[in-house]
């Protein structure tokens, strides 16, 4: 998993907490942005902060961290084993890097090599509105194989905080990721669809299968 400095820090601390809930292992990579958007948008000043948000003990038993100028470290290699890629929330900058394999950083190399061993890869973007370059950089990804999950939450699930906007998102993430979620409804399961009770208001619940 990655992050990058596009605005959508909760969502990245709320993928860790349920990837780490989920006792997934994680090669964690945060770009020099991505720990300024943690900052700016989350009150994370630095790596142990993050650790603290996410829950210590989850994460020490799930997450290591790899810097980001570090082009020598084990996911730059596709012998290294993994499952995929996540990167969330995706900056423009990097999805970009990742559109043209520039491979300047771990993030990009680590991208270009889950692209090369057509493992999965989930780019997270936030900006708005879109140029033409970042929608063609977007069309350049899927066709190579990235799943492009843009951070825009849905309104059907009747969100009454900003919580659960996050947690719509990051529950797709999930569902790409492989990894059985529970926190959001899925439509037809309590959302409001035909034949289905609409569920009570409220953050919904935490439970990661
Ligand atoms: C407060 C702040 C908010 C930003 N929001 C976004 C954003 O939503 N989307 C985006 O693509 N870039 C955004 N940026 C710009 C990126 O952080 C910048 O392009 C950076 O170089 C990305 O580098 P990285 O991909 O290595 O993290 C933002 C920057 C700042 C300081």
């Amino acid at each position: 998993m990655a992050i990058t400095g596009a605005s959508g820090a909760p969502y990245a601390v709320r993928l860790l907490q349920l990837l780490t809930m989920a006792t997934r292992p994680v090669s964690l990579i945060v770009s020099a942005h991505g720990l300024r958007l943690l900052h700016t948008e989350s009150d994370l000043e630095s790596m142990d902060d993050l650790r603290r948000a996410v829950g210590g003990a989850a994460w020490d038993a799930c997450v290591t961290v790899y810097e980001d100028t570090d082009r020598g470290a084990a996911p730059a290699s596709g012998s290294a084993p993994s499952a995929g890629m996540v990167i969330c929330p995706c900056s423009m900058g990097t999805l970009a890097a990742v559109a043209c394999g520039a491979s300047r950083s771990l993030i990009e190399r680590a991208a270009d090599v889950a692209l090369k061993e057509r493992r999965p890869l989930i780019l997270v973007p936030r900006e708005t509105p879109l140029s033409i370059i970042h929608l063609e950089n977007m069309l350049r990804v899927s066709r190579a194989g990235a799943v492009v999950l843009p951070a825009a939450p849905g309104f059907y699930h009747r969100p009454t905080d900003i919580a659960a906007l996050v947690d719509f998102v990051v529950a797709r993430v999930l569902d790409h990721c492989g990894v059985l979620q529970t926190v959001v409804p899925r439509w037809g399961e309590g959302t409001g669809g035909a034949g289905t009770t609409r569920r009570p208001r409220g953050r919904p619940s935490a439970r990661v299968d």
